[in-house]
């Protein structure tokens, strides 16, 4: 890797607009950019500009994007303490509330505690017959020959799940209010975090987008709400979140709130599918534009599950599903831009680059997965990249989709488990073909999703060859 200073010894990056700094093109093109960046060093500096030092009352208010596997590890792990979230806005805080994915310090960590054991081992793996099922359910109504929003079919399936995780029970005629209220609610966040008019402007101006924000999250609310008292006046023998938060206490043994208990759902519920379902999606994409890989893939399922359903036990043999899952994570990260860290004090780098206290830290999956210094060829779609041999050979956090450290991503196990599973129960009775030969590019909203809604058609294996199936 290039040296993290310039010959002045300064950190650099791209020439900036002087009142607007980096945003005007970070916004124009968020993924380019972050490329982009790569030429600047370990270190690339992005200043905010005039504008922003005015508001924020700093000297030179700049974001720091760290192209180094070293140096991330040093700000996700051992020097972890040293950094925080940054503030997010304020529809995002209204929505998440404090749910573990926001909260610093002792809170963060006892909120973690909760939720450890129950995304671990035997417990995610309890999972695997609802996720098949709930794909079976979904998959057998498409007609060999149509045409489907693959996109939707993936969020139908992830959210009848993590419905099923979080209250024990079927989504239903909910889904489509709880849909709704989630993408208003996305559109919003995402337009506070790119223009600062919107952060500012309250939510009581009657925009549109404003309107049926506050609309579609009040019908959440009074949904997730109507869980809880419904739980708590009749408890039953569930396993699921919402029974470990209602017995779950604080440090004095005092039960969690309904706020708090809101609180953590609505982020699981949050982080927990849109996530997955946007990651399949583009597994679907890559397979259909590498027959190669899409023909192995065939033939790993046909040599483990024969036709039948895969199970948690076939898992582990599912070796080549696994890797096609990891090379999908390394080309469209899902969580594509980290949430912003910002330093608690001075700090110097492994790479030797000096952060001021204040400076807010960039870590993008998307820029380090494609960069070719340990991923040659980084456009190309290669599962063997994720063989056990190739894996050993490229520095730790070089790969980071599920992020690291104290605030690693908590539904990981629970994340791969539904891939590889989803992935199986389609891939061995569906082929799948894009619909139009446009190509299809990304979206760096909240997550990295498909900019127009996937269109794919439908060959069922099981009407071509009925004994294969
Ligand atoms: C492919 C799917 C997923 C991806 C790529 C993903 C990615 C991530 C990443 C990168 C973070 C860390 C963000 C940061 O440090 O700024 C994170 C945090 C988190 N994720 Fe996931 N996630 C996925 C699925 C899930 C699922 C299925 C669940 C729950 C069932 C979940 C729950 C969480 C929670 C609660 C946190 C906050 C952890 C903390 O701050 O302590 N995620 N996720």
């Amino acid at each position: 890797m290039s040296s993290p200073a310039n010959s002045s010894g300064m950190l650099s990056g791209p020439p900036v607009s002087r009142w607007l700094g980096f945003f005007p093109e970070f916004k124009t093109d968020s993924l380019g950019y972050l490329l982009r960046c790569r030429e600047y060093g370990d270190v690339a500096k992005l200043p905010m500009g005039t504008l922003a030092a005015w508001l924020l009352r700093e000297h030179d208010p700049a974001m720091y994007l760290l192209n180094n596997p070293a140096d991330v590890r040093h700000v996700l792990v051992v020097n972890q303490d040293n950094y925080t979230k940054a503030p997010i806005p304020p529809v995002e805080a209204r929505v998440f509330g404090r749910g573990v994915l926001h909260t610093e310090g002792a809170l963060h960590h006892r909120q973690r505690r909760i939720f450890l054991p129950y995304f671990h081992g035997d417990h995610v793996s309890s999972y695997a017959g609802l996720i098949t099922d709930m794909t079976v359910e979904v998959t057998d109504s498409w007609q060999d020959g149509t045409t489907i929003d693959i996109g939707h079919a993936m969020t139908q399936i992830t959210l009848s799940v993590i419905w099923r995780l979080l209250f024990g029970q079927d989504i239903g005629t909910d889904a489509r209010t709880v849909t709704e209220a989630i993408t208003t609610g996305q559109h919003l966040i995402k337009l506070q975090y790119d223009s600062v008019f919107a952060r500012l402007m309250p939510l009581w101006i009657p925009t549109r987008l404003h309107r049926e924000f506050s609309g579609g999250h009040r019908r959440l609310e009074s949904i997730i709400r109507r869980l809880i008292r419904a739980r708590r006046s009749a408890p039953t023998q569930s396993q699921d979140v919402l029974s470990l938060l209602l017995a779950a206490t604080d440090p004095e043994g005092k039960p969690l709130s309904e706020d708090e208990i809101r609180d953590e759902l609505v982020t699981f519920l949050l982080a927990g599918h849109e996530t997955t379902a946007n990651a399949l999606t583009w597994v679907w994409c890559l397979l259909a534009q590498s027959p190669a890989v899409r023909a192995r893939l065939g033939q790993e399922l046909h040599a483990v599950l024969n036709g039948r359903l895969p199970t948690n036990a076939d898992v582990p043999h599912l070796r080549y599903t696994k890797m096609i899952w990891e090379e999908t994570l390394r080309l469209y990260p899902p969580a594509w831009l980290l949430h912003t860290r910002v330093s608690r004090a001075d700090d110097t780098l492994p790479s030797g680059a000096h952060l001021p206290s204040g400076a807010r830290v960039f870590i993008s999956p998307w820029s380090l997965h494609r960069n070719p210094q340990w991923f040659p060829d980084a456009d190309r779609f290669d599962p063997e990249r994720f063989s056990p041999e190739a894996v050993v050979h490229r520095p730790a956090f070089s790969y980071l989709p599920f992020g690291g450290g104290g605030r690693r991503c908590l539904g990981e196990s629970f994340a791969e488990l539904e891939g590889i599973l989803i992935m199986a129960t389609v891939a061995s009775k569906i082929h799948l073909e894009l619909a139009d030969e446009q190509p299809v590019l990304p979206d760096p909203l909240m997550t990295l999703r498909p900019r127009h809604p996937m269109q794919m058609t439908v060959s069922r294996i099981d009407a071509h060859h009925p004994s294969s199936a």
